[in-house]
């Protein structure tokens, strides 16, 4: 099940974005546990099955060969692209190849759900009726993934002195003007950077939404639902960490965990579980009754090679379609900076990035808000406009 995307088309090479689309495209029609095979060729391999098929000796951009109705199959059929029409027209129309290849996708996928504009018995208005409603819903449902900025390492600094700058809270408003969708903070066991009245005031003061990392302990549920954060994200902690090293063992830790997500949602917080790119782990995390996983990107930052890092991306992709279609919300964060965060936003399913120490790296040397505002440039990158 599932989309097999084959390109057929020398020297182009198949974008993250475009990659990802597809699977989308499905998502949005209802159909992903369907199969459908895309073929990416050029002007002269569309010209010939133009002619083979349908009699026609010239390029088009899209052909679509669907499954004769009597055959039960899980297999939709197969939409063929030319890479070059579809370059042209997205030319003439002042938009990205990815938009063009996009639309002629969802194009594709109208006549192989049924619908047709031309030809006997075609019914114009129904098929762009749907094909509208099709691109609507793929482009509102990755418009653009979130940005949320963890602010603890300005409490780093203020602590390296112990007094009371920079303030946590003061970023926190500085990162709310520049754009960011939203303001995380770790509470951590040994409070060695936010403290209990830094999460009080930024509570009060946050006009976005304010995300309460935290490990799943007594304690630190009491004091969530105190200040009713707008989600949890449970993380685990180790007192000698320097920061989070992994990912939350929710499969091994089910009991507690889904404990844990009972008492949160118990106080009406939604909770979000950060856990490594692993089938457990995303399926465990289902099971608890958690609304959110917060993909671990560590592994992808730290990846010393290209090859190294192309294999974790498919993994994160992967574990965020498994857990997007088993209904639930995906996040992902740490390690990520202003070199590898673009290429993560290209993954469709993928709805809030949460960033704390290269932004605030940053911050230090040219100032928050153009530290935020070039972060949501990368972030923006993903997006199908
Ligand atoms: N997400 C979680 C769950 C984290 O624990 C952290 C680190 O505090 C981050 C995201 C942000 O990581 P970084 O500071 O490396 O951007």
């Amino acid at each position: 099940m599932g989309v097999e995307l084959k390109n057929d088309y020398p020297g182009f090479r198949l974008t993250v974005a475009t990659e990802r689309t597809v699977s989308l495209i499905l998502r949005s029609a209802g159909l992903q546990h369907k199969e459908l095979s895309v073929y990416l060729v050029t002007d002269e391999k569309i010209t010939q099955i133009n002619r083979e098929w349908l009699g026609r000796s010239r390029p088009t951009n899209v052909i679509s060969f669907g499954q004769p109705a009597q055959l039960i199959t899980d297999l939709l059929g197969d939409v063929v692209i030319s890479v070059d029409t579809a370059r042209k027209e997205a030319e003439e129309a002042g938009i990205s190849l990815e938009n063009r290849l996009l639309a002629l996708m969802a194009h594709g996928l109208v006549h192989l759900m049924g619908y047709d504009h031309e030809g006997p018995g075609a019914d114009t208005a129904a098929f762009e009726k749907k094909e509208k409603e099709l691109l609507k819903k793929v482009k509102g449902e990755k418009s653009m993934a979130d940005l949320c900025i963890n602010v603890d390492h300005v409490a780093t600094i203020r602590e390296a002195r112990g007094g009371v700058e920079p303030d946590p809270v003061a970023a926190a408003v500085l990162v709310e003007l520049a754009g960011a969708d939203g303001i995380v903070v770790h509470l951590r066991e040994d409070r060695r950077h936010i403290k209990d009245r830094d999460v009080k005031l930024l509570r009060q003061t946050v006009q976005t939404r304010l995300t309460l990392e935290m490990a799943a302990t007594e304690e630190m549920i009491k004091i969530a639902t105190e200040i009713r954060p707008d989600i949890v994200t449970l993380v685990p902690e180790k007192r000698e960490e320097l920061t989070t090293e992994g990912g939350l063992d929710v499969a091994a830790l089910e009991h507690e965990i889904t404990r844990a997500v009972g008492r949160l949602h118990d106080a009406s917080i939604p909770v979000s579980l950060f856990v490594d790119p692993e089938r457990e782990q995303v399926e465990a995390s289902k099971r608890t009754g958690a609304e959110c996983i917060e993909i671990h990107t560590g592994r992808y930052a730290e990846a010393a090679t290209p090859e190294k890092e192309d294999k974790e991306f498919e993994q994160i992709a992967e574990m965020a379609a498994l857990a997007a279609d088993l209904g639930m919300q995906v996040h992902a964060g740490h390690g990520l900076n202003y070199q590898n965060t673009a290429r993560l936003a290209a993954i469709a399913e993928i709805a809030e990035f949460s960033i704390g120490h290269s932004v605030v790296s940053r911050a230090v040397l040219v100032g928050m808000e153009q530290a935020v505002k070039e972060m949501l440039s990368l972030v923006k990158k993903g997006r199908i406009v």
